[in-house]
């Protein structure tokens, strides 16, 4: 079968490493992501690892989470053959290119912009300049590679308003320089539940599954799901319990045809169905589990991709950096 030809458009993303990834991130997020390397011939990725500077204070912990949001895309499928894969912080243009917008960004689009509010609104100890000037170097990752379109999810959106209103001002202040880019918002996926059986799935309310966690973590994690307390013997809602819905995200029809029909039957109870579900996503995530262990093998092969990603990257960055500096009068 021909595949469809790929779209001429430039792709750019980030990611921030900033925890390890869980089922709702997966299938939300990470999944997404990926399936689009096939579908652009130009496709940058990167590891957000100055953004994430706004949050992360330990420098042991920073790294773990750099190398791991690399190691979790490979392990999951990203093909760096596809794919730009690197690390922002080795480009110094990100910063540089930065500053420049900030001398154009007007005060008040900051302050209006969702993610600085809900970090004021929820007195935030000690809120940071970087977290204020956050959509400012998230303009520069996309205005550096003339993207077309940002895949990110809703509460991005407006970072990439942002970015292209700094582009359009940049444009009519020195000249056409920048490719005004769009976001583009995956397909409303149903928010996944979390463990909790209340809240969507969140680090925040420490209600996940892990992907590359610990056999035992991922099944306590499972079998700590909250369901209503029916006995063994009464039938069951497949439609309103949290194990269920989760077995529905990973397994075939059959299986779950087979499920619900035990739930319905009664006879069959939460903790039986915990561990279905628990043997279903290891068997769901074995490979890219096992490819993940191999990868953490031979660091030097990660270190490799992402030197050769920001060779890549580079030539593309300085390039639109030195026409930047040529417009503004820096370059003499
Ligand atoms: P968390 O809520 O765990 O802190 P993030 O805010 O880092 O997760 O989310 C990263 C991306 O993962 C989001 O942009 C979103 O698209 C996706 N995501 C996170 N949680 C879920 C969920 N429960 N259901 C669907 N997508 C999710
Ligand atoms: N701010 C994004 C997030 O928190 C990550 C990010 C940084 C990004 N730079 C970007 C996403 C450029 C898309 C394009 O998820």
């Amino acid at each position: 079968m021909k595949s469809k030809p790929k779209s001429t458009k430039r792709l750019v993303t980030g990611v921030k490493p900033s925890g390890f990834p869980h089922l709702g991130n997966y299938l939300g997020a990470i999944r997404p992501a990926i399936e689009l390397q096939n579908e652009y011939e130009e496709a940058f990725f990167f590891i957000a690892d100055l953004h994430s500077l706004t949050t992360v204070r330990n420098a042991a912990e920073h790294r773990e989470y750099i190398r791991g949001v690399a190691l979790d895309f490979l392990a999951l499928g990203l093909d760096p053959q596809k794919v730009t894969l690197f690390r922002q912080s080795d480009l110094p243009e990100h910063a540089e290119l930065s500053w420049i917008l900030s001398c154009i960004t007007p005060f008040g689009l900051m302050d209006r912009a969702h993610a600085w509010k809900d970090a004021v609104a929820k007195k935030l100890k000690d809120p940071t300049v970087g977290l204020f000037t956050y959509p400012v170097l998230m303009a520069a990752d996309i205005l550096l590679y003339q993207a077309n379109i940002v895949p990110v999810g809703k509460d991005q959106k407006q970072h990439v308003e942002i970015a292209r209103d700094l582009a359009d001002k940049f444009n009519h202040t020195f000249g056409e320089t920048f490719t005004l880019p769009e976001p583009s918002i995956p397909e409303e996926i149903a928010s996944i539940p979390g463990t909790d059986g209340t809240h969507k799935m969140s680090k925040s309310y420490k209600n996940t599954i892990e992907i590359f966690g610990a056999e035992e973590v991922i099944r306590k994690q499972i079998m700590g799901i909250k369901t209503d307390s029916k006995a063994v013997e009464e039938p069951k809602d497949p439609d309103t319990d949290t194990v269920f819905k989760l077995y529905c995200l990973i397994a075939t029809a059959t299986e779950i045809e087979n499920l619900r029909d035990k739930y319905l039957a009664g006879g069959f109870g939460y903790g039986e169905a915990k561990k279905l579900l628990a043997n279903k996503y290891l068997e769901y995530f074995a490979e890219a589990r096992q490819k993940r262990i191999e990868l953490t093998k031979d660091l030097g092969y990660l270190d490799e991709v992402l030197a050769t990603g920001a060779q890549k990257a580079k030539k593309f960055a300085s390039q639109t950096l030195t026409t930047v500096k040529k417009k503004v009068g820096l370059l003499l």
